[in-house]
C-alpha cells in the first residue's frame, strides 16, 4: 500500500475530472467456491485499489464530487467473526490509512444514494467482471452503468504511471524474472508442464502476492492461451512458458519465453525464432511517446511476414501482404496491452477506452484487426511487447480451404510446420519522455542466451 497521500490525491484528481454526483466503488467480495468458507482466493477490484488502497473484502466507497467528502461503508467485525479470523482494524482504522476520515455501516448506503439521487445528483459506477458485484449495483439501484464519465476519467489517470508505481512493477519484474529462470531450469526431456507450473507459480507466492494470471507453460505453444498443461516434454519440441507475477501491492508483471526441451534449437526453429526476436527487438527500438502502438503492431507483424517470406512460406510483396491481412495467419493476436494493477490492465473498463480513444478507433481492416491497444503512447504507459509466430494446424487448413490470402500464402510450405508449435517472446515496457525502457532485467532471450540458460 502506499501513503495516505497518494491515495487521497488521486481521488481529489478524479473529483477535478468528473463534472458533479457521486462516484461509487464497489470493492469485491469472497466467492464461495464449494463451501461458505471455502473460498476462491480473494482478489480485489483493481479501480478500488487504485483510489481507496484497501485489499480486504465487503468495502464500498464514494468519491462525493460536489462536497468533497469520501466515504468508506464497511462493518466492523462482531466476536463471532473475530473468532475466525483473529483481531482486525476496524474500518476506521483502516480508512485512516488510505487517508479516509469518514466511515459509516454498510446499511447507511442505500438511503445514502437515494438522498444523492433525490437532489438529482448522477451516481457514476463502472460495469463490473464479478457477478457479485454487479448484483450489489442493481440491488442499490445503480443501473447507469457504466458512467462514460467515470471510466474515462480512470483510464486518464491509471494509464500514467507514477514512479512509485513503476517500482512497484519493477518488483512484480523481478519475481515473473526469478519464475521464468526456474522454467528454463526445469526444461528437459521426461519433465511434467504441470511440476513446472507448480514450481514457478510457488515462486509467484513465496516472493509476492502470486501469479499475475493463469500460467500457460505448453508445448503446444500455438494455442494462445493454452491451460492445459498435462504434457511430458520430449526432446524436438518446444516449449512455450508465459507467466508472471503481482507483487504485493497487486502491480503485475507478464514475461513470455519459448525453449527448445532438449537444451539445443534446431535450425529450423531458430530461423522462426530469430524472426520473433527480430520483431520484439524492434518494438524497442522504435516505440517513443506519441506514436500509436498500432503502427508498433504493424511495424512487428511486418517483419513476421517478412521473415516467413524468406523461409518461402509467404510470396509476393510483404507491404500487400501485410494490407490484405496475412499476418494474421501467423500471429493472431494483438502486439501487446496496458499493463499496471491488472495484467491485462484496464480491462474491465473496456478496450475502446483502454487501447483506443477518439482519434485511433477500433478497425476492422485485416492489417490490424487483432490490435486490442492502438492508441498513441505517452510517457508514463506501461505495455506489453509480445510478438509470436504460431502455427495452428485449424487455421492453417481453413484458410487453405478458403483461399484467405492466397496469392501470398505458400499453404504447401506450411504443410511442414504443423507440428512446429508457437514461439511468442513477451517483454514488459516503460514509455519514458526520451523513448523507452523495459521493465526488470531482460530474461536471456537470444538463441544463445537461452541454450546457456537452460545448461546452468
Ligand atoms: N499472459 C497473457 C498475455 O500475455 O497477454
Ligand atoms: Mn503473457
Ligand atoms: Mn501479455
Amino acid at each position: 500500500m502506499f501513503s495516505s497521500q497518494t491515495y487521497k490525491q488521486r481521488r481529489d484528481t478524479l473529483r477535478g475530472m468528473l463534472s458533479g454526483g457521486v462516484a461509487l466503488f464497489v470493492g469485491a467480495v469472497e466467492a464461495p467456491a464449494n463451501a461458505l468458507s471455502n473460498t476462491y482466493r480473494f482478489r480485489q477490484n483493481s479501480n478500488f485499489l487504485y483510489y481507496f488502497g484497501l485489499d480486504m473484502p465487503d468495502l464500498i466507497a464514494v468519491v462525493d464530487v460536489d462536497s468533497g467528502e469520501d466515504i468508506i461503508f464497511g462493518n466492523d467485525l462482531t466476536i463471532s467473526d473475530l473468532i475466525w479470523t483473529g483481531p482486525q482494524p476496524t474500518i476506521a482504522e483502516l480508512a485512516a490509512r488510505v487517508g479516509v476520515g469518514i466511515t459509516k455501516p454498510l446499511s447507511e448506503l442505500p438511503a445514502y444514494l437515494e438522498r444523492a439521487r433525490a437532489c438529482g445528483r448522477k451516481i457514476h459506477a463502472t460495469q463490473p467482471y464479478r457477478a457479485e458485484t454487479a448484483a450489489t449495483l442493481v440491488a442499490l439501484n445503480v443501473c447507469d452503468v457504466p458512467s462514460e464519465e467515470l471510466v474515462r476519467a480512470s483510464v486518464a489517470m491509471r494509464s500514467i504511471k507514477s514512479a512509485e508505481e513503476v517500482a512497484e512493477m519493477e518488483k512484480a519484474c523481478d519475481i515473473g524474472y526469478k519464475m521464468h529462470m526456474k522454467a528454463f531450469e526445469m526444461c528437459r526431456e521426461g519433465e511434467n508442464e504441470r511440476r513446472i507450473v507448480g514450481a514457478i507459480e510457488g515462486i509467484a507466492m513465496q516472493e509476492g502476492w502470486g501469479v499475475s494470471f493463469l500460467s500457460i507453460v505448453s508445448q503446444h505453444g500455438e494455442t494462445l492461451h493454452n491451460r492445459n498443461c498435462d504434457g511430458v516434454l520430449q526432446n524436438g519440441r518446444l516449449l512455450l512458458v508465459d507467466a508472471g507475477a503481482e507483487a504485493l501491492s497487486n502491480y503485475t508483471s507478464d514475461f513470455t519465453r519459448t525453449m527448445p526441451v532438449s537444451g539445443k534449437f534446431t535450425d529450423k526453429q531458430k530461423d522462426v525464432y530469430n524472426i520473433v526476436l527480430a520483431a520484439n527487438n524492434h518494438v524497442f527500438d522504435i516505440s517513443r511517446p506519441n506514436m500509436p502502438y498500432r503502427d508498433a503492431h504493424l511495424a512487428a507483424t511486418r517483419i513476421i511476414l517478412d521473415g516467413m517470406k524468406q523461409l518461402g512460406a509467404v510470396r509476393g510483396n510483404v507491404d500487400d501482404a501485410l494490407q490484405a491481412g496475412a499476418a494474421y495467419l501467423f500471429m493472431p493476436h494483438g502486439l501487446g496491452h496496458m499493463m499496471g494493477l491488472d495484467d491485462h490492465d484496464m480491462d474491465e473498463l473496456g478496450e475502446m477506452y483502454v487501447g483506443y480513444d477518439a482519434e485511433i478507433q477500433r478497425s476492422e481492416h485485416p492489417s490490424c484487426k487483432a490490435c486490442r491497444m492502438a492508441r498513441r503512447l505517452q510517457p508514463g504507459m506501461v505495455v506489453s511487447v509480445e510478438p509470436g509466430i504460431y502455427f495452428i494446424p485449424a487455421l492453417i487448413d481453413k484458410w487453405r480451404a478458403e483461399g484467405t490470402c492466397k496469392e501470398f500464402i505458400n499453404f504447401d510450405v506450411l504443410e511442414g510446420y504443423k507440428d512446429f508449435g508457437g514461439i511468442r517472446l513477451e517483454d514488459d515496457m516503460l514509455i519514458t519522455p526520451e523513448g523507452n525502457r523495459m521493465l526488470g532485467r531482460r530474461l536471456p532471450i537470444t538463441v544463445e542466451e537461452v541454450e546457456a540458460a537452460m545448461r546452468r
